[in-house]
């Protein structure tokens, strides 16, 4: 099972200007579907850029473990050989998945419509989160959960479906995770498997889905939902997919940037999905120097390289509808927005409680103790910026990643140093965090 790590703390502080120039890892999600896709098509599947942090390792080692052949043919570049829609064999032994809510959630689904049983589990994290937001679907579509833990959280013992249903499912929160459960068990249905969100969130496995062959039509649905409808048993031929560089990543030194007084950095590939972006969007409107050029695409996913220069910030409010574009970055907006001047006002956040950590009230109690003044309101987080930031906190991590980098942004602009527990979790998604921020400048002891 996950083994024990030990605490490996880690303190920031007072940086002068950083720069340089430097490409953060592949994208989290595209490298989690280009395995499960690569495995569930016929053929090969080369993949480069692939985030090689623990997250995706373990993803890739459950494909393996499923029947794909998945192998390292050098940096970042990986072969997979799948073995067709609804072609999983069943996995000898209980499949990790460490402390990756999507690796699992998003290979729920693809189990669920081969007719196999397969036992899910992970680290305390991922077995503290709640999993019935995605066996409730499965379960419409024919999937069965044999055994799980107090009220269906890991570790669980799921039975795929023999013959699964088509459904037309309205996801009760706007969730990656939901849709493309619901999509990848969808692709062993007969007929037209139908996902209705009402707020659009990352549509990574959709463009994904198009690129190995699957018939899939995405529109509006109302203001700011989509409905998505994927035409069941495609053949899915392997495709070479290229993984650009992940926003989510790029979040902790393009912040790190905006608030070091004088720095001026370069990152290269930053993937500029649109649903994605909602950071960038917000940032800008605080005031932030951050320029786009060299934009491209590839399979259907924008990138471009981003100059970002420390700016004076201001405080400003998110509204909730931007939640799923930036999921996953407000942790390390409200570092930027303690140290802008004014009030900041994140809208909405109900879905951050259920993250690797309650990421809520650790946000809060990552800027209290650091001098910042915080409320939550409800769901929201009020900031109030006063232009610096007085530092000299112990940040706990809560076995969260997004933590660890937060907290040591904060501590590179701050009056004292600001420390993290354990920097151990960093290695889920950025393995190369504390070096790349070194290289920029970034003092840390
Ligand atoms: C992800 C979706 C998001 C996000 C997670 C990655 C994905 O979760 O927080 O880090 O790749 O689909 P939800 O879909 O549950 O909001």
């Amino acid at each position: 099972m996950t083994q024990v790590i030990q605490p490996t703390p880690l303190a920031a502080r007072k940086s002068s200007a950083l720069t340089g120039r430097e490409r953060v890892p592949g994208d989290k999600s595209i490298s989690h579907r280009a395995l499960i896709l690569g495995a569930l098509a016929v053929g090969e599947t080369r993949i480069s850029g692939l985030l090689e942090g623990e997250d995706v390792l373990n993803t890739a080692k459950a494909m393996q473990a499923l029947g794909a052949k998945v192998v390292r043919t050098g940096e970042f570049a990986w072969s997979v050989r799948g073995v067709g829609v609804a072609g999983f064999a069943a996995p000898k032994q209980a499949l990790d998945f460490g402390n990756s809510g999507t690796g699992c959630r998003l290979v729920m689904g693809a189990v669920a419509g081969c007719p196999i049983e397969a036992t899910f589990d992970g680290d305390a994290s991922l077995r503290g989160r709640p999993m019935r937001r995605i066996v409730d679907p499965l379960a419409l579509m024919g999937a069965r959960v044999l055994d799980s833990q107090d009220g269906g959280r890991l570790p669980m013992r799921l039975e795929g479906a023999r013959d699964p249903l088509p459904i037309v499912y309205r996801t009760p929160v706007a969730s990656a995770q939901i849709k493309s459960a619901v999509l990848l068990a969808g692709l062993a249905a007969p007929g037209v498997t139908t996902v209705i969100e009402t707020e659009a969130s990352r549509d990574h496995t959709e463009l994904m889905l198009r690129h190995f062959g699957a018939q899939l039509v995405s529109e509006n649905e109302g203001r700011h939902g989509r409905k998505i409808s994927l035409t069941g048993q495609p053949e899915l031929r392997g495709a070479d997919v290229v993984v650009p560089a992940d926003p989510s990543s790029a979040a902790f030194p393009i912040v790190a940037a905006l608030i070091v007084p004088g720095s001026d950095i370069v990152l290269t590939d930053v993937m500029t999905n649109p649903l994605r972006t909602g950071l960038f969007t917000t940032l800008r409107e605080m005031g932030a120097s951050i320029e786009e050029s060299e934009i491209r695409g590839d399979a259907g996913e924008p990138m471009a390289q981003f100059r970002i220069r420390a700016s004076n910030l201001r405080g400003v409010e998110v509204p909730p509808e931007r939640a799923p574009s930036m999921i996953d970055e407000y942790l390390v907006l409200a570092v930027a927005a303690s140290f802008a001047e004014g009030t900041t006002i994140m809208r909405g956040l109900q879905e951050l409680r259920v993250k690797e950590s309650d990421r809520l009230e650790a946000t809060a109690a990552m800027l209290r103790v650091n001098g910042v003044k915080v409320e939550i309101i409800g769901d929201d987080l009020v900031v109030e910026g006063t232009g610096h930031v007085p530092g000299g906190g112990l940040v706990a991590t809560h076995m969260d990643h997004r933590i660890a980098m937060s907290a040591l942004v904060m501590g590179l602009a701050s009056d004292r140093p600001v420390t993290v527990d354990d920097t151990a979790f960093i290695a889920t998604s950025f393995p190369d965090f504390i070096p790349m921020m070194r290289r920029l400048g970034a003092e840390f002891a």
